[in-house]
Parts: structure tokens; sequence; C-alpha cells
């Protein structure tokens, strides 16, 4: 069986690159998606989860990137900017390196986590650390590009959108349809815009007989879009989605208004709850942001507005490993054993 040879190689004909065009690739997508049994028990539902944590730097953004650096080399560009949470970034770097490109990265300064800003580093990539949060990273970013010979690869950049909507394809390729409902966490709002348009492209061109209520959700404490505001101080554990202003804001309320769905919020507790959930029954590993959706399916179902026996995936989009901060926070300290059988027996509780 040939290995899966990346998205741009496997959806060539529903992306807009040119004959010719060799990507720049870490043979991003074929992500798993795996059976929710708990979740599935738990709503009366089908539910699966699309593990993008699987991706070759830990998050979907390598679907985005892939096209993003690609399209840049293209163009002849020696440099790309991101601002960042931190998989961008990561991403960014990673793809800059198999491209020959330099690549600077704007970060909100101390938050970000650890992995994620490990990854940037090792990778080469030129960090700055700004003052300030995601927001105002992104419009340093947009700053930059405008002025200097710099290619932007945030999902303003409409080639990063094309390239996650790969997610929507291959669910729908392997489920044979596509789901009732899609969940997914909403953060600066370019994945939900992404999967929507995957979503339309395959009921309207055939693959699909119809296409997914999407179902978005925020950080209560980073909420712009549940609350019709801007925040200006946007706090949440989940760094990956502490955002107050997101850049594809309309896009998500078109996605959220056309497929009849809804963008909501959860708190920072039930993040974490459903964090420990995916970890410890699912036998999932995810970043903290990754858990809103998950937390999002378990309180719609509180709210009884989850039917039974409904088709559901839900987007788990970034790796565990990227902050393992919260996996060791508040968990029993490992027993300490000697060399012994017997000893580490009875502390098994075996003997
Ligand atoms: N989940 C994870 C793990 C993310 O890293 C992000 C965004 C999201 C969800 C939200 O996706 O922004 O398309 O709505 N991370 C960006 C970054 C902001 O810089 O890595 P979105």
């Amino acid at each position: 069986r040939p290995q899966w040879r990346g998205i741009i190689e496997e959806y060539r004909d529903r992306l807009p690159v040119a004959p010719d065009t060799t990507p720049v690739t870490l043979r991003e997508g074929g992500t798993p998606l795996v059976p929710a049994r708990v979740l599935s028990d738990l709503t009366g539902c089908d539910v699966h989860l699309k593990v993008e944590g699987a991706n070759p730097t830990g998050s979907f953004k390598d679907r985005g990137m892939t096209m993003a650096i690609t399209r840049a080399k293209e163009e002849g560009s020696q440099a790309v900017i991101c601002a960042s949470t931190g998989n961008t970034s990561a991403s960014a770097a990673a793809y800059a390196v198999r491209a020959g490109m330099v690549c600077a990265v704007l970060v909100p300064q101390g938050k970000i986590a650890l992995g994620k800003m490990g990854q940037a580093l090792v990778h080469g990539a030129k960090i700055l650390q700004v003052d300030g949060n995601f927001d105002d990273c992104l419009e340093l970013a947009r700053g930059l590009s405008d002025k200097y010979p710099v290619s932007l690869v945030n999902s303003v950049n409409p080639v990063r959108i094309e390239g996650q909507k790969t997610a929507a394809f291959e669910i729908v390729d392997m489920l044979g349809d596509a789901p009732d409902i899609h969940v997914l966490p909403v953060g600066n709002a370019g994945n939900i815009t992404a999967y929507w348009k995957g979503y339309r492209e395959y009921h309207e061109s055939g693959p699909a007989t119809r296409a997914p209520r999407m179902w978005g959700y925020q950080a209560s404490g980073a909420a712009p879009i549940v609350r019709g505001e801007a925040v200006t101080e946007p706090s949440t554990i989940a760094t990956a989605i502490r955002i107050g202003n997101p850049a594809s804001w309309t896009l998500a309320e078109q996605a959220r208004d056309e497929s009849a769905g809804f963008i909501d919020m959860v708190t920072d507790r039930q993040i974490l709850r459903a964090y420990r959930l995916l970890a410890a029954q699912e036998g999932v590993f995810v970043e903290p942001a990754s858990a809103a959706s998950v937390a999002g399916l378990i309180q719609a179902t509180e709210e009884g507005k989850v039917e039974s026996g409904q088709r559901i995936v839900c987007t788990v989009t970034g790796n565990g490993l990227k902050d393992p901060d919260w996996a060791v926070a508040g968990a029993p300290q490992p027993i300490v054993v000697p060399v012994d059988a017997d000893a580490a027996a009875e502390r098994l509780g075996l003997a």
C-alpha cells in the first residue's frame, strides 16, 4: 500500500495549485478518525474524534501550512512570518525548514505552551515575544508583511483555509457521507471557516449528500463571537484559543448560520474535565484547547440539545504533548520502589 502523500497530492484537483506545483510537504493529513465509545454512550450518538494531533508537527495547522509555504516558495519569497499562540509558529517553522526559507514568529510573551516554543526553536525560527496578546501579534505581523518582503502565513492568508478544508474531505471519505454535526474549538476562527468550506464543496460537487451543522466552542474568558464584542484581555488556560478579536469572525458566523449551527462557550473547568475524560477514558491525549470541542458536546448533551442517534465528529486539534503541564498538575506523585519484584507487586496491589 503506497504511503499517504500529504494533502496537496491527495486532493490536488480540489486545491488551488498549478499542475506543475511541487508541494512543500511533511505528508500531513490522513489523520485518524477514532470512534469514541464513552462519548457515544454519553450522548446516545455515534461520536468520532478527528485526531489532528497526529499531524507531523502535532496540530491541524500543517494542512494549511503545506499550502501556504508551497505558495510562498512558488512566489519566490525567502521569508515567512506569522503571529501565533504556538501551533501555527511550530508548523510554519517546520515547513520553512523544508522549503529552505527563513521563518519569523511573533508570540504573546509567556502565553505559549513550552512544547510549541521548543518546536519553533529547534526548527530554527526567529522568535519575537511580543509584550501583548495574540491579537497584538497578528496586527504586528500584518504590518510587517505589508511593509517588508515577507509572506504572512496566518489563516488570513486564503490558501491556509484551502489546505485546512481537506480535513472535512477526509471525514466524508472515511464515513461515506458528512456527519449530522461537526464540533470544533474556535480561536481565530480560521478552522471552522475551513471545515465549512470543505463540507460545502463536497456537498455541492457530489461526494456528500448533505453538510453538517457546525458547532463551535470558545473558552468563556475568550469568547468574543459568543458575546458579540471583542475581548480586550482574553483569558483561558487553553492558550491556543486565547484570542479576543478573531480574524475570521464574520466567516465563522457565516459557517454557523449557513449550517444552522451555533457558536457557544465553555469554561476552563469544563475544558479540563473533557481533557481528562479524553485521555483517561478514550485514550486520546490532546492539548486543552482541543478539548473545548468535547466539553461543548458534553454541555450541549446536558442542555438537551443533542438528539440521540446522530453521527457527530469532534475535531481534537492539537497533541497533548505540546502542553503536558495540565496532565501533570494535580496528578498523584509516582511511587518510588526498590528494584524488587515483591515490593513492586505490593505497591501495584498485585500481592
Ligand atoms: N486548537 C488549537 C490546538 C489551536 O492551536 C488553535 C489555533 C485552535 C484550536 C483554533 O483554531 O484559530 O482556526 O479557530 N491556534 C492558532 C495558532 C491561533 O497560532 O496556533 P482557529
